[in-house]
Formats: structure tokens, sequence, C-alpha cells
């Protein structure tokens, strides 16, 4: 257990840096921001929304706020990947969200169990003999990595390939020169890797999930090379770092909340909804983004046509007007409102898998340790606010074997 740190006064110019203090800092400028000024502009002229209702209208409203921010925001210049979901419209967005859900189904995803449960628990396997570990290295960064490409039918012996590539595209600073040459070069390697495996498909089919992506139809329409190859770079970059990020949260809460670590191991039943309500109080993504399609009104703060916009998750997973003591962690909330996986068309296709890889690597730990605790010896790294994820870059642990 450690004391929370008492948040500093929050200047109201820019959002703080997780790693100021954990997150205690950012917090509490979100709240004033829920209250003061629900819609701000920031000086870079980009709209942010805090309130959990203007974050639920607007993700409800493809039609008006547009999540293609590639050809909005380049004056139709650019386009996204055909194969990028997150970052389509309709009608093309319902076209291949139902293509692929045709592929990405709860069955599929539940046979998965057996194959991440054997995966977990080599990764385990691997640190017996050692009482101390970082998590993240260890065992949060590399258990999606191995899920993922083994549902895409990607060769073991290229995984490593893709755990370079997937922490390239995360972690490098896209607005140095240096960060967009190595962005610019993973992106190229990652294109013609998967590039070569679609190839193989359309050539012979394989057991896997690119091989139905290659073949799904939908009304006599299928994918092309381009948006296979797209879309499985999205599922990569999308399912890697958030599982790692919501695992190490996980961990980090056990530590903070006393006697959360034995209810759960006496009560397995819990750690589903102790899952939900780590993902609200320490959503994987901060934020996510949005460009209205004509000039709208949003809390009463006029809005024009094509502004990126971010909407705060964390933000609208701490409003006191949703959930009450929203700073409390309380598994037994209700927690259908949090917005971790997003809400609206592009609610997270990978939700159930995340949920599974978090609830079965949970319990792998507990059924392996008697004892959990994150090691204090050196202050916690978070990732900072420019990658815009809330979480860990490592947590080192202490642990006692059962
Ligand atoms: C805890 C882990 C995860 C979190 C917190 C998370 C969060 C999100 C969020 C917030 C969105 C919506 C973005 C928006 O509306 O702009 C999203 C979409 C998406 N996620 Fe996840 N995600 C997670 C894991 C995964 C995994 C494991 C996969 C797949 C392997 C995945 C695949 C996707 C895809 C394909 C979309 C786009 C859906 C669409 O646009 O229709 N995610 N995710």
């Amino acid at each position: 257990m450690t004391a929370v740190p008492a948040p500093t006064t929050p200047d109201l110019s820019a959002p703080p840096e997780v790693g100021l203090d954990g997150g205690t800092t950012l917090l509490a400028w979100l709240r004033r921001m829920r209250d003061e000024q629900p819609v701000w502009r920031d000086p870079a002229g980009r709209v942010h929304v805090f309130r959990h209702e203007d974050i639920q209208r607007i993700t409800a409203d493809p039609a008006l706020y547009s999540s293609d921010t590639v050809s909005r925001l380049s004056g139709g210049e650019r386009q996204p990947p055909g194969g990028t979901l997150l970052l389509l419209d309709p009608p093309r967005h319902g076209k291949l969200r139902r293509l692929v859900s045709k592929v990405f189904t709860a069955k599929m995803i539940s046979e998965l169990a057996p194959r991440i449960t054997d995966v977990a628990t080599e990764l385990l396997d691997g640190l017996d003999g050692s009482d101390r570990f970082d998590l993240v290295d260890a065992f949060a960064n590399p258990l999606p990595v191995i899920v993922i490409s083994s549902l895409l039918g990607v060769p073991p012996s290229d995984r490593p390939l893709f755990q370079v590539w997937a922490d390239s595209l995360l972690t490098v600073d896209w607005e140095t020169p240096e960060g967009a040459e190595v962005l610019g070069r993973t992106v190229q390697e990652l294109d013609a890797y998967l590039r070569q495996h679609v190839a193989e498909r359309r050539a012979r089919e394989h057991d896997d999930l690119m091989s139905l992506l290659v073949r799904a139809e939908v009304d006599g329409e299928g994918l092309n090379d381009d948006d296979v190859v797209s879309f499985a770079a999205l599922l990569l970059l999308a399912g890697h770092v958030t599982t790692a990020v919501l695992l190490g949260n996980m961990l980090l809460t056990l530590d903070l909340e006393e006697g959360l670590q034995d209810r759960l191991r006496a009560d397995r039943g819990a750690i589903a909804p102790f899952t939900e309500e780590v993902l609200r109080c320490r959503p994987p993504f901060l934020k996510i983004e949005r460009v209205p399609t004509s000039s709208v009104e949003i809390a009463g703060a006029k809005v024009p046509e094509n502004t990126m916009m971010f909407l705060w998750l964390l933000s609208a997973n701490r409003d006191e007007r949703v959930f009450s003591e929203p700073d409390r962690f309380l598994p037994d909330r209700p927690n259908a409102k949090q917005v971790a996986f997003g809400h609206g068309i592009h609610y997270c296709l990978g939700a159930p898998l995340a949920r599974m890889e978090g609830q079965i690597a949970l319990n792998l730990m507990l059924d392996r340790y008697a004892d959990i605790r994150v090691d204090h010896d050196s202050p916690l790294s978070y990732f900072d606010n420019r990658v815009n994820v809330f979480g860990l870059r490592q947590l080192p642990l202490r642990v006692r074997r059962a």
C-alpha cells in the first residue's frame, strides 16, 4: 500500500502530466474543467470535452461528429487506410464493421481462452525462481502480442518483430524529425510484412483470422489487400498496449486497495466486477478524437466545423454527475456507463478479448502467488500524456510463491 499524494493546485492552462504523481493532479484538473470549463479550447485551437453526458452524446452521433480526423483535418488531401475501422465514418464504417464482426465473433474469442491460459502460464513459468520481476516487460506486454499474432496466424518465430513494431509505434515521439523517421520506417516494415502474409493467404487458405478476412464478404463485396493489411495493423496497435496497460492498472489497484487481493483470491467471481471498476477508474486511453462535420454547440460553447476535438474518457469515467464518489474504488458499483471502451458505433471490437485476457491473467497470478506487491524501491514510471495512455511503462513487483 502506498499513500496517494495530495494533488498540487491545478493550473488550468494545460493538462498536468500523469507522471507528476500518478494522475492525482490530472484528476483534480479534470474535475475543475468539468465544473468550470466543460468545453475548453487549448492554445493550439483544439477543443477538449470533459463531461460524461457530452461525450456520450457526441459518440452517439457519427453524422455530426466524424472519426475521420485524417481527411477532415487535411482538407480531403489525405485519406485513412481502408481497413482502419477506427477512422472510418458511415456508411463505409458499417460495411467494414459488419464484415470483420463476421469473423471477430464472441465464439471465436471465447475459443481463445485455453490458448490465452497456455500462453500466460508459459510466461509465468519462465519467471519461476524469481521473487521480483517487471510485470510489464515479463508478462503484460508479451501476452497480448502473442495472443494477437496467433489470432492473425503469424509464425511464432516472428513474434519478436511484432513486439518491436508495436513498441516503436507507441513510444516514438513523431513530433521530432528522428521520431517521424522511425515511425515511417516502422509503418513500412509492418505493412510489407503483413502484405506478404495476405498474399500467401490469397494463394492458399490457412486456419487463422487473416485467411477469414481475406475471404469474408458482405453483400458480395470483400476486402482488398490494403484493407486487410491496415485492419491487421490496427488490431496489433489497438489490442497490444491497451491490454498491457489494463493488466498493469489491475495489479497497481490491488496494491493500493487494502484487503482486495485476499478478497479476490477467495472469491474469483469478484474478478469480473473488479476489472470493470479498474477500467472505470483507470481507462487505458485518456481520450479519443472526433471532428464536427458542421458548426456545433456543446454545453453552450460554439465549436466550428472541422475542429480537432478530444473527448476525455478518464474525465467521463470520473464524472460525479454519473458516478457517486467517483474517486473511490468501489468494485461493486454498477458500471454499465463507464466508457473505457468508447460508446456508439466505434465501441471497441476487442473489448471481450481484453476483458478475458485481463481476467485469465489475474486468476493465474492469484493461483501462483500467495502475495503480490508493487516494489516501491524506485519511483513508478508512467506514460507521458502525449502517448494518450493512462498507465505504467514499467511495474516492478515482489511476489511470494503459493
Ligand atoms: C483494455 C483494452 C482496450 C481498450 C481500453 C480499448 C479501447 C478502445 C476504444 C476507446 C475504442 C473506441 C475509439 C473511438 O471511438 O474513437 C476502441 C476501438 C477499437 N478497438 Fe479497442 N481497446 C482495447 C483492446 C482492444 C483489443 C484487444 C482489440 C483487438 C485485438 C481492439 C480492437 C479495437 C478496434 C478494431 C476498434 C475500432 C472499432 C470501430 O471503429 O468500430 N481493442 N478500443
